[in-house]
């Protein structure tokens, strides 16, 4: 266990300490800068093994977490349930354990069911990470949106961050609302009251239901994809009208700081949730938020399962 981050998972956000999340956030900066070089590759976790156990699609996460692993020469294996043998209706537990026989140093695990990293890690004794579980957390993300935020503002104490959209059924709003409150930003929610979880008061967010008093003064604008897989029922009237309400664009925007940034998680529903130019523009931080994603992940897994004692860029 490395003295920098004491702890065997990452299962979410919940369970960490401030110190916890600067010394993933300052790893980072060194990988960051590895990923910058012309030849992008360390020996630091040479003979480790990585496994990405992802049972919902994924592009960011999961490329992220392979070219980490491979970036940090580790093995690395992904494996889509719907080429394995979940198929063929091979359980959770029992696809945990054949994994753990393989003898792998890190499971990075997606999975539709809050809780399923938490189980994962009662169940084996490799390093669980949590790649996004139910509605509950998704750390790295909020990892990966301190980062870019902290690259975009040089701080994130002090910050006003005005997170929009389906905030019910996001682990990406729940992590962040945790990590940015601890880190002193002060952050509101956003969002029709059908898509409010009933836990807004536990995370410590201010709640709005209208975007222009939710956007006054922002320095830090977070879009959410509208789920539409995890919508159950006649939560939104309807995409066209929750666009003309809830979208950011440049009307909305005008409420926020003139320098305020613009993040999403991914995947965009372009024209519903974010207008297109908003998207592409130049406060837009979509794309350094997945170049920050490769980085945050290779600090995690170096913390998680590097030898102690092994420097960041040695073997
Ligand atoms: N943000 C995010 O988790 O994206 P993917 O679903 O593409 O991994």
């Amino acid at each position: 266990m490395s003295a920098l981050f004491p702890h065997r998972h990452l299962l979410g956000i919940e369970g960490l300490s401030a110190k916890d999340i600067v010394s993933v956030l300052d790893t980072a900066e060194v990988f960051y800068e590895v990923s910058r070089r012309p030849v992008r590759k360390v020996p630091t976790l040479r003979g480790k093994g990585v496994i990405n156990l992802f049972f919902e699609a994924s592009t960011r996460t999961r490329t992220s977490f392979e070219l980490a692993g491979k970036r940090l020469s580790a093995d690395v294996v992904n494996i889509s349930t719907s080429t394995s043998s979940v198929t063929k209706g091979e359980t959770l537990l029992d696809t945990l354990k054949t994994l753990e026989a393989m003898r792998p140093d890190v499971i990075v695990i997606r999975h539709p069911s809050s809780g399923a990293a938490l189980y994962a890690s009662q169940k084996v004794g490799c390093s669980i990470v949590n790649a996004g579980d139910g509605t509950h957390e998704h750390p790295t993300q909020a990892l990966l949106d301190a980062f870019t935020i902290r690259r975009a503002k040089g701080r994130l104490d002090g910050l006003v961050v005005t997170i929009c959209g389906d905030v019910a059924h996001s682990r990406v709003a729940r992590s962040n609302a945790r990590l940015l409150g601890m880190l002193g930003s002060k952050v509101r929610v956003v969002g029709p009251r059908t898509l409010m979880p009933a836990d807004c008061a536990a995370l410590g967010v201010e709640v709005f239901d209208r975007l222009e008093p939710a956007l006054e003064g922002a320095d830090v604008v977070m879009v959410l994809r509208i789920q539409q897989e995890r919508l159950q029922g006649a939560l939104i009237p309807s995409l066209r009208e929750y666009s003309k309400t809830y979208g950011i664009g440049p009307r909305t925007l005008r409420y926020a700081q003139p320098d305020a940034v613009v993040l999403h998680p991914g995947p965009m529903n372009r024209g519903v949730e974010i207008d297109p130019a908003t998207a592409d523009g130049e406060r837009s931080m979509v794309l350094e938020q997945v170049e920050a994603g490769v980085a945050v992940r290779m600090a995690v897994l170096y913390l998680l399962a590097a030898d102690p004692g092994t420097g960041m860029t040695a073997g």
